[in-house]
């Protein structure tokens, strides 16, 4: 028996055929099989009810024609059943549940099960997209981590992803940063050169506030400032050389972060990469009737919007300069033709939402009048990191914690942890553990809230083995390799040929949790949405401590030992899997 990965829409497509059959599908029908209840059964098919409402007809007649015409070899994996006014319950057969096992033994397997929900697709993901001379903050953490691993899982489901980091390296911001970056090159290079090879961004931001604080006080040095961003603007070669230094220093700076997080983008085509791309945004949107002038400016208005009509989204200001609209706008173009993409993700803090919205509306409306086809543009938005007064994570002195800074933190804290637990450790294995942990337990306790929310900052309850943590899945999937390598075992080619089916509730209860992998990643993918893998990852760690509290696995029956040795094996696969998905990095001891 060979079993497909997904098996809920796996039965889905059955009960559709049926449906189909009887005639029902161009009247509307849809089965809605969805995860059950584990009291009554791994599936369950709700269609009916609807259906029946809309026919003014007896649901559970309808089920049970619907349950008659289904193919045979639905019942030769499932108990079905009938329940209530009309559901339909499907149990998998212990013999399908080992059949499932059996087929999806590696990664590479369950990849190449889940890899059709997305096959032939190209994404762009945007995401982190720091502005450039300035370091990163907790503020930042959210979009690097988040969008990480929406990569990793529409990557998963066979999509073609491309990942953008749309840095914000154009903007006013240069003229006093360039007119004090001169001023320090020409009274103090020696130590300029220093302070820029120790600590860039750091003197990036002292130097930007140098510049600030002149201008504000004398009115000379403002002017001066002003001219040095209009001769950047212009192409002025020495203001464009420092210009380029400032961004390159911050992204090699942005990119030690990055490496700490497992992320590497394709490309960081910022803001200005747009320059030369935003007067083709003017000219066209003011051919198709879309923009405006109004005193001197270009806006979008949407008359059918109730907030957007009166609103207008500002693409060129008045003085001629271009701004986020129109270099985002222009983006939506070059993405679109380019690399012919069928999605974009923007993982932004749901503060710009307006902004996104504004920009998703005029896109449509500019693509259709020009007769292209737009891309699915979708705004992964995202909560808050919150400290435990409620209010945004800032220092005791209420400044932005650097990100730097909180993932050493993470680090020191997760060393406290590791040392007490793992004492038989070295200190270097223990530090080494610990850093894997503290990255982890930060990025874990960010993608396991639903992204949406806001959500407390605690390091106690994030750095810890004890609930829904980095800590414990990292832990779950270390002791499953500690009783391979006690019996001598190679996890990667476990002795599990001859494994009967399972048997022991224990048993049941994690093969079923493991077949549920494929929903977690369809639910999480579809609405990219990690936390939903999260969920299932912690449910699928206690489903095995429970197993692997009562049901013994190196038995002397070799049927049983192979069947506990294959449901730790795929418990193991499973894990390691899902969080690697998450972007996590996972450990062989712990
Ligand atoms: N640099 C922007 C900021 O710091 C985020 C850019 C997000 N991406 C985009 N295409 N707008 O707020």
């Amino acid at each position: 028996m060979s079993l497909p990965f997904a098996l809920a829409s796996h039965l889905d497509l059955a009960l559709q055929t049926a449906a189909a059959a009887l005639g029902w599908v161009e009247r509307g029908f849809l089965p809605e099989v969805r995860v059950a209840d584990p009291a009554h059964g791994d599936f369950q098919a709700n269609g009916a009810l609807a259906f029946a409402k809309r026919e003014k007809q007896n649901p559970r007649a309808l089920a049970q024609q619907l349950v008659d015409r289904l193919d045979p070899s639905v019942r030769s994996t499932c108990e079905v059943t009938l329940a209530g006014p009309g559901f339909i319950n499907f149990r998998l057969k212990p013999a399908a549940l080992l059949a499932w096992l059996q087929d999806y033994d590696s990664e590479a397997h369950l990849q190449g099960g889940a890899a059709s929900a997305k096959a032939g697709q190209t994404w762009i993901v945007d995401y982190s997209s720091p502005n450039t001379a300035k370091q990163m903050h907790v503020g930042h953490l959210r979009s690097a981590v988040i969008g990480e691993a929406i990569c990793r899982l529409l990557a998963f489901s066979g999509a073609r992803v491309i990942r953008d980091n749309h840095i914000g390296d154009w903007g006013t911001q240069f003229g006093k940063l360039i007119w004090a970056y001169k001023q320090a090159q020409a009274t103090a290079p020696a130590a300029l050169a220093t302070a820029l090879a120790n600590e860039p961004l750091e003197e990036f931001e002292r130097l930007y506030k140098a510049g600030h604080h002149a201008a504000e006080a004398d009115p000379a040095v403002l002017d001066a400032a002003r001219s040095e961003l209009v001769k950047l603007q212009d192409g002025d070669a020495v203001n464009l050389d420092i210009w380029r230094h400032i961004n390159g220093v911050s992204l090699a700076a942005f990119q030690q972060i990055y490496d700490q997080l497992g992320i590497r983008f394709d490309f960081a085509h910022g803001e200005s990469f747009y320059n030369d791309k935003v007067a083709a945004v003017y000219r066209e949107l003011q051919q198709c009737g879309l923009a405006q002038e109004s005193e001197g400016a270009l806006v979008v208005f949407h008359p059918e919007h109730p907030r957007f009509a009166q609103q207008p989204f500002l693409i060129r200001k008045k003085d001629g300069a271009s701004n986020y609209a129109s270099t985002d706008l222009a983006t939506v173009l070059h993405r679109a033709e380019t690399y012919h993409i069928d999605g974009a993700a923007y993982v932004i803090d749901f503060r710009q939402s307006d902004h996104m919205d504004q920009l998703f509306l005029t896109a449509q409306k500019w693509f259709e009048r020009t007769g292209r086809k737009l891309p699915r543009l979708e705004h992964v938005d995202f909560g808050t990191v919150l400290g435990e007064d409620n209010k945004p994570l800032k220092t005791r002195s209420g400044e932005n914690i650097r990100l730097k800074d909180l993932l050493a933190e993470a680090e020191a804290r997760a060393l406290a942890l590791v040392a007490e637990k793992s004492r038989d450790l070295t200190p270097e294995e223990q530090t080494g553990i610990a850093r894997i942990v503290g990255v982890a337990s930060v990025q874990y306790a960010d993608l396991s809230q639903n992204r949406s929310s806001d959500y407390v900052f605690t390091w106690d309850k994030m750095i810890s083995l004890d609930g829904n943590t980095a800590a414990y899945l990292l832990y779950a999937v270390a002791r499953i390799r500690s009783i391979f390598r006690k019996a001598g075992l190679d996890p990667a080619r476990p002795p599990v040929a001859g494994a009967s089916a399972p048997e022991t509730p224990q048993e049941l209860a994690l093969a079923r949790r493991l077949v549920q992998f494929s929903d977690a990643i369809l639910l999480a993918t579809s609405q990219l949405r990690p936390h939903f893998l999260c969920l299932y990852l912690y449910e699928l760690a206690g489903a095995y401590s429970a197993f692997y509290a009562v049901d013994r696995v190196m038995v002397d029956a070799a049927e049983v030992r192979a069947r506990r040795l294959l449901l730790c094996h795929r418990t193991l696969i499973v894990l390691e899997t899902g969080l690697h998905l998450l972007g996590l990095r996972t450990l062989e001891r712990m």
